[in-house]
């Protein structure tokens, strides 16, 4: 069996994954999806191959136990694949007071968003090496300050910034590309996975899904190490990261709230 080399993208079966897992295979790479709603997965990838491509390989998996990573491992081994592109874009925030939400819910986003995030990076690096590949972590706008009333969420966003920065780094000299997608708002499942409620707006000229992994695409294929799709999420990030703290977490905090439900803290 000849190996198939794969672009690998996580959290494929709703919001910015569909669009990631539309748009590499336009530009012509095969593909492995993963999340763990198999149907969409199933029906994305009928998608994409109505479209002329290879059919990509559909992998149904909970990536947030420790032993996802090796399971998705040995599923893309008994398929024949490797991975030349690897796109950690499985996530999820949950809005609230720390105080409020519960600790395991908290310490489940962490392991997902995080420990995944790492141990899938570790795991498929030798791949990416010997493929002179790609990683493309998404991260977040939230990643550039910290979020009172999300807090977990944005130091998660914070640490897969800081570590993607970092690996950037370290994995130039082995030819391996490597970028963090900062996203502003952009509607998707996220929201009310996050407990926002159905009102939540993004700001007017946001980029849209289409346009952020547009950008993250463009971004990772030109070596750029932090791509943060358009000029109004530039101006969003830009101000998260010189306003000082003292000023913006009230104002974080804030927002957060009037974010939620009406009758929830
Ligand atoms: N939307 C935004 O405003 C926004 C802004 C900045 C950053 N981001 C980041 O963008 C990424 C994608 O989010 P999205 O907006 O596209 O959200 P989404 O529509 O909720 O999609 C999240 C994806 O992650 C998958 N997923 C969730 N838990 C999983 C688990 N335990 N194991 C495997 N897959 C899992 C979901 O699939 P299943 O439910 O089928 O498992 C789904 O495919 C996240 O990292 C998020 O933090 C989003």
């Amino acid at each position: 069996m000849s190996e198939r080399k794969v672009a690998l993208i996580t959290g494929a079966s709703e919001g910015l994954g569909v669009e990631f897992a539309r748009v590499f295979a336009a530009r012509g790479h095969d593909l492995a999806l993963v999340a763990r709603r198999q149907d969409k997965l199933e029906a994305l990838a009928d998608e994409i191959a109505g479209r002329g491509r290879p059919r990509p390989l559909v992998i149904a998996l909970d990536l947030a136990p420790p032993e996802a990573p090796q399971r998705l491992r040995e599923a893309l081994a008994a398929a024949g694949a490797s991975v030349e592109y690897l796109v950690n874009n499985a996530g999820y925030g949950l809005n609230g007071a720390f105080a409020d939400l519960p600790a395991e819910d908290q310490t489940a986003m962490v392991d997902l968003n995080c420990r995944a995030l790492t141990a899938l990076t570790r795991l498929f690096l030798p791949d990416l090496e010997r493929h002179r590949g790609g990683l493309l972590n998404v991260a977040s706008i939230a990643a550039f300050a910290p979020g009172p009333g999300m807090a977990v969420y944005y130091a998660s966003k914070a640490y897969v910034l800081s570590l993607t920065e970092a690996l950037a780094e370290e994995l130039r000299p082995a030819g391996v590309r490597v970028s963090a997608l900062c996203p502003g708002p952009v509607l998707t499942g996220f929201q009310s996975r996050a407990g926002m409620g159905g009102s939540f707006q993004t700001p007017p000229g946001v980029a849209s899904a289409r346009e952020t992994v547009e950008a993250g695409y463009a971004g990772l294929m030109a070596g750029r190490r932090v791509v943060v799709p358009g000029v109004v999420n530039q101006a969003l990030a830009a101000g998260m990261a010189w306003i000082p703290h003292g000023i913006s977490l009230p104002q974080l905090a804030a927002r957060q709230a009037k974010r939620r439900p009406q009758g929830s803290k």
